[in-house]
């Protein structure tokens, strides 16, 4: 089975409007295959900029945001829908991921809404799961990540299910460079296929993307994107950096 290879860039709350329009206008010009698919993912004050000045030099660079509101529209200030990223042509949305689990207050039930409003409105939603330093240290990440499946997403249907992009991103490693080992990766991966096997089909589970997520760079992308179950990787740090970012991509 041939799953797409992704390298998403999650900006996170970095950059101002120039910056970011410069560090796109590098990668587009350096970055013209479509294998993998590079998505850059700015804040959504910028999202629209990027995503006209790719469209405008034809790149096959995509744009994802960092987040969406549940409901469709309606009195809920400083929100976005989905159905407004949809109206911008933006095709990808990050959900779930753990700076809004943590910081935001984002629960599993909650992201089970949002991945249905993203999905609704035909977004291609990279739903971030993953296991804290304590779970690690106690062995309990496998139960803590299915768990969080399980509540998240498995209440979609398959049809619906086939279009989510699953991001591990265990937190002990988002932001301070200690990367999971590729066998660490390879695990959680092949263990988040497996869940995914039982509760919808072996099919579903061999067509599902699963990338990798949590201190991504150019000397260790490829050691990770050698393991069969990794798919590609969502960069935060790294992927401020053209060049950086670039290798990653080059590394699949
Ligand atoms: P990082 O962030 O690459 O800076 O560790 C990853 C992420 O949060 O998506």
């Amino acid at each position: 089975m041939k799953r797409d290879k992704i390298v998403a860039g999650n900006w996170k709350m970095n950059l101002g409007l120039d910056e970011g329009m410069e560090l796109v206008e590098k990668l587009a010009k350096a970055y013209t295959h479509h294998e993998p698919r590079m998505v850059v993912i700015p804040p959504f004050l910028h999202a629209l900029a990027v995503q006209n000045y790719l469209q405008s030099v034809h790149s096959p660079i995509e744009v994802g945001v960092q987040n969406c509101h549940q409901e469709t529209k309606g009195a809920f200030t400083g929100e976005i829908s989905a159905s407004m990223i949809r109206s911008c042509r933006i095709p990808f949305v990050v959900l779930g991921h753990s700076e809004r689990r943590q910081y935001f207050a984002e629960t599993d039930a909650l992201l089970a809404q949002k991945v249905k409003a993203a999905l609704g409105q035909g977004l291609i939603p990279i739903y971030c799961v993953g296991e804290p330093l304590t779970v690690r240290e106690g062995s309990g990440q496998n139960d803590f990540v299915a768990h969080q499946l399980e509540k998240g997403l498995f209440h979609l249907s398959p049809e619906q299910f086939k279009e989510v992009v699953i991001a591990y991103e265990p937190i002990w490693a988002i932001g301070t460079g200690v990367t999971a080992s590729p066998e660490q990766a390879q695990d959680m991966h092949a263990f988040i296929r497996h869940r995914i096997a039982i509760h919808y089909s072996e099919a579903v589970a061999a067509a599902t993307r699963i990338l990798y997520g949590g201190s991504v760079k150019g000397s260790n992308a490829r050691d990770l994107f050698v393991q069969p179950d990794v798919d590609g990787a969502l960069v935060g740090g790294a992927s401020l950096d053209a060049d950086d970012f670039l290798r990653i991509a080059s590394s699949i």
